[in-house]
């Protein structure tokens, strides 16, 4: 068991990359946070842990709304214990089945994107982060990004753009709390299969990635073997950065 008694909050776990994540802490001894804007999806995945024999508890989180995160954050650490490692998947690159392009997008389309992908991250982050560094035992914050934010995404600039915030935003922090031995990376990964039905893929591998393929990685960088990995953004693309299969 690599995360025996840890608690551990995951953002959006009600589906894709961040349920995957959720079910695999678990079953390596983690106490979960499951928290989703959808808190019927929340509640499916802490029964499946359950059922697993794992440790679960669900909760209704929008994370682009700051006083519900932090009132999410407290009652997590009333309900399971100080929170030990914190992974902000929440995110997506359209919001309301749309995408609206950055030229013409209305304001409220930027800030919800914005919101999930960047401010949400920063203020699940902040609110964790005193009680992490008054306890002075560590603390792991595993940040979703995509490899669009690592190389740009001329298609959905906003997108690139909320993400290429988080990658710098996980590399400042790094920085700021290596003294305090909170580790905080960032996961990029290209093309995944978190939705049925065929993704679009031009990774060299010529498939997408599976969603307990980046849980994966995320126990690596959640555990004590990850414990020298900090400021790093690890890409999980079948190559898809190295260029096109096309090319
Ligand atoms: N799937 C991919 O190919 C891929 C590629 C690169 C990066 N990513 C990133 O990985 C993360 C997970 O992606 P996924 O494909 O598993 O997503 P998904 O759409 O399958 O699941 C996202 C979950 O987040 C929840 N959610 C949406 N808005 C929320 C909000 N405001 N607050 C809290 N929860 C919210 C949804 O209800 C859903 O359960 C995202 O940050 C995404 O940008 C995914």
């Amino acid at each position: 068991m690599r995360l025996k008694d840890k608690v551990a909050v995951i953002t959006g776990a009600g589906a894709g990359i961040g349920r995957a994540i959720a079910v695999r802490f678990a079953a390596e001894g983690a106490k979960v946070a499951v928290t989703d804007i959808n808190e019927r999806a929340a509640l499916q995945v802490t029964d499946e842990i359950l059922a697993a024999g794992g440790s679960a508890h669900a909760y209704r989180c929008d994370v682009a709304d700051q006083a519900a995160v932090d009132a999410v954050m407290q009652a997590v650490t009333e309900d399971l214990g100080d929170i030990d490692i914190l992974v902000n998947n929440a995110g997506g690159a359209i919001v309301g089945g749309k995408m609206q392009h950055f030229e013409s997008c209305t304001r409220e389309y930027m800030d919800t994107l914005i919101g999930i992908n960047l401010m949400g991250t920063l203020f699940c982050t902040r609110a964790v982060l005193p009680r992490m560094i008054e306890r002075g035992c560590g603390g792991r914050i595993i940040n979703l990004t995509s490899i669009r934010g690592v190389a740009g995404d001329k298609n959905n600039i906003l997108y690139g753009t909320a993400k290429g915030g988080v990658i710098s935003f996980t590399k400042s922090l790094a920085m700021a709390m290596g003294k305090y031995a909170i580790t905080v990376n960032a996961i990029a990964p290209g093309a995944i299969d978190s939705r049925p039905g065929p993704a679009a893929c031009t990774n060299f591998l010529g498939h997408p990635g599976k969603c307990s393929e980046v849980a994966a990685l995320a126990l690596h960088l959640a555990s004590d073997e990850g414990g020298f990995m900090t400021g790093d953004i690890i890409n999980i693309d079948g190559g898809r950065t190295l260029g096109c299969k096309d090319d």
